[in-house]
């Protein structure tokens, strides 16, 4: 029961999602539609990732316009349990210039580059502690202040565990191989024996038949006989 419950609730709560998807995709292309050309923020295909303790990871971001873009604000803000924390920011005064940053954040590198539209940042050496939300903000003034933003989501794993569980798996593979090669072993040695005891059966078949035969032979040559000793 308790099984079916959950289940049934995370398909509502996907088909929830879709739904919300559904409205976000609707309410994008009629803002789309009704401004067209406007500002984009986009973190990529991948909007999140997973990463070891320890490393650095890339924090992705880049802009595109067509109508052009003059004093371009931008941030960084990492969503630390609802509160918003500023990262980074900057200015783009006009496209292809590069930005003025001041980064906020002592592990914060910013890599963008206004020549490839991108406002991408480093986030060195990660701890359990940086995993959430990260959204990348910006605004042109060209658009009436329009606030643009895109998530990236970051989830920090165990290094350890990684290690455990990539063992684990190497482990199991070669317990599963070597297992897997005994039983082909074992099906293999019964195989044999059985159509090795199938032929001796059926040497013993014919060895029970010919005796037959023989007894038959002999019979009849004893009949033979029999009828012979009364002619004789
Ligand atoms: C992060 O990974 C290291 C291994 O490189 C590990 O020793 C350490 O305990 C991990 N940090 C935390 C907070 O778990
Ligand atoms: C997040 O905030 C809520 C209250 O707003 C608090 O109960 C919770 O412990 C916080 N979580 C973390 C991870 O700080
Ligand atoms: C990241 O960690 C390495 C080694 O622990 C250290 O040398 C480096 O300064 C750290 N970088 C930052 C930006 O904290
Ligand atoms: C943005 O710049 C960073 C650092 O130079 C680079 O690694 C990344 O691939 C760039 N992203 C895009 C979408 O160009
Ligand atoms: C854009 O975001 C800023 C905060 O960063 C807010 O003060 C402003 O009202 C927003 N503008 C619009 C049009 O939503």
């Amino acid at each position: 029961m308790a099984s079916l419950d959950s289940t049934g609730s995370s398909v509502s709560g996907r088909m929830r999602s879709g739904d919300l998807l559904h409205t976000g995709l609707v309410v994008a292309l009629l803002l789309g539609v009704w401004s067209v050309g406007g500002l984009e923020v986009s973190t990529g295909k991948v909007s999140h990732l997973e990463a070891m303790n320890g490393s650095t990871v890339l924090l992705p971001c880049t802009y595109s316009s067509c109508i052009g873009i003059k004093n371009l604000y931008f941030n960084w803000q990492y969503n630390d349990n609802g509160t918003m924390l500023k990262l980074c920011e900057g200015v783009i005064t006009i496209e292809g210039a590069e930005p003025r940053v001041s980064v906020e954040h002592e592990r914060v590198e910013f890599v963008g580059s206004s020549k490839r539209n991108n406002i991408s940042i480093l986030l060195w050496n990660i701890t359990f502690n940086d995993e959430g939300e990260y959204v990348c903000f910006a605004r042109n003034p060209k658009e009436k202040n329009r606030n643009h933003s895109a998530v990236y989501t970051l989830i920090v794993v165990d290094q350890m565990k990684e290690v455990e569980t990539t063992l684990t798996t190497i482990i199991v593979s070669v317990l599963g191989g070597v297992i897997g090669l005994s039983i082909f072993g074992m099906v293999v040695k019964a195989l044999v024996v059985h159509f090795l005891l199938k032929d001796d059966e059926k040497n013993k078949e014919c060895l029970v038949s010919s005796g037959n035969d023989n007894t038959e032979n002999g019979l009849s040559g004893a009949k033979a006989d029999t009828k012979g000793t009364p002619k004789a």
